[in-house]
């Protein structure tokens, strides 16, 4: 099995059985997990504890849970009160199929089901990784890192907001989550601090090109290829780096963030092939 496949396989395995009075709620969890996103943030909490000589099996409920979070985030996003779109990964978004009350508790649920099984493995053995692991997650998705991003994004629409805002946004509502996925997969492998500490630079380096690419595609993208609305940023009059720089100089910062990115790689003892490739892959991305 490649590592998509196992994260594809775990995914469906950790969502709850569906013989019960929830299984609306459930059905709509399970519509949006396993609706095909990039799992960008698992593969990269995967590849990290490879990268620090962890095993595959031990970081599985790490990279299922971040993915958790993030399908959640983007429930939620979606929803009318936020940015208010109609699809995601390529099909209605949650809200449009199951109404937005359900598709509100199926982000919950998600958010509640992600510190689950991010804990399902626990033994006696990697008790206290696991904790720093769980610590570290809620950290980053919380007031302090995506939600807290969030918020920011919905104060700063209508406005031209300067540079130094929009970085702060970016870092807390899409590079936290990331980091986090890099950070957990070092912590689940035992890494040492110096390790933590790269995959750290790593994750907020191309968790903020992540961003800017991903307003560039909302400006250039094609939606069938996209699997989401382009021009929404616009619409929602949304300040992005795209909206005050311009788009040939988003490209040039997404490069130069890629290339911060993959030097903070050379530090680590292992092979970090894999990992450069995938910044580089996620810098041309045009879905
Ligand atoms: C979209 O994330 C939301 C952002 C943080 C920019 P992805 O582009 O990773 O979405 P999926 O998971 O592939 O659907
Ligand atoms: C997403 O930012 C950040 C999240 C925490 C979900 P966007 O609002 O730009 O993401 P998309 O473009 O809807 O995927
Ligand atoms: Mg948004
Ligand atoms: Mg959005
Ligand atoms: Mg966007």
């Amino acid at each position: 099995m490649t590592l998509n496949e196992r994260i594809e396989k775990a995914l469906a395995d950790y969502l709850p059985g569906k013989d019960c009075l929830e299984k609306r709620l459930i059905d709509s969890m399970e519509y949006s997990l396993l609706a095909g996103g990039k799992r960008i943030r698992p593969l990269l909490v995967l590849e990290f504890c490879q990268l620090c000589g962890g095993s595959i099996e031990d970081a599985v409920p790490f990279a299922c849970a971040v993915e958790m979070i993030h399908t959640y985030s983007l429930i939620h996003d979606d929803l009318p009160c936020m940015d208010n779109d109609d699809f995601r990964r390529g099909k209605p978004s949650n809200h449009k199929v199951y109404g937005e009350d359900t598709a509100l508790l199926a982000g919950d649920a998600l958010q509640a089901l992600a510190f689950k099984t991010a804990t399902s493995n626990i033994t006696q053995e990697n008790a206290y990784n696991t904790a720093r692991a769980v610590n570290n997650l809620a950290e980053y998705c919380g007031a302090n890192g995506m939600v807290g991003g969030q918020i920011i994004d919905l104060e700063n629409e209508g406005k031209s907001s300067g540079i130094d805002i929009l970085k702060k946004m970016d870092k807390k509502k899409t590079a936290a989550i990331i980091k986090s996925a890099c950070e957990m997969g070092c912590i689940v492998a035992g890494a040492g601090d110096e390790d933590i500490k790269r995959a750290r630079v790593f994750g907020e380096s191309i968790g903020i090109a992540f961003q800017i690419q991903d307003d560039i595609l909302d400006v250039t993208a094609d939606q069938s290829k996209l699997g989401k609305p382009v021009g929404s940023d616009k619409e929602n009059e949304k300040s992005t780096y795209v909206s005050l720089l311009g788009l040939e100089e988003c490209k040039s910062l997404v490069e130069s963030l890629t290339a911060k990115a993959i030097d903070s790689l050379s530090g680590f003892k292992g092979d970090s092939s894999a990992l450069k490739e995938l910044a580089l892959s996620l810098s041309n991305r045009e879905y």
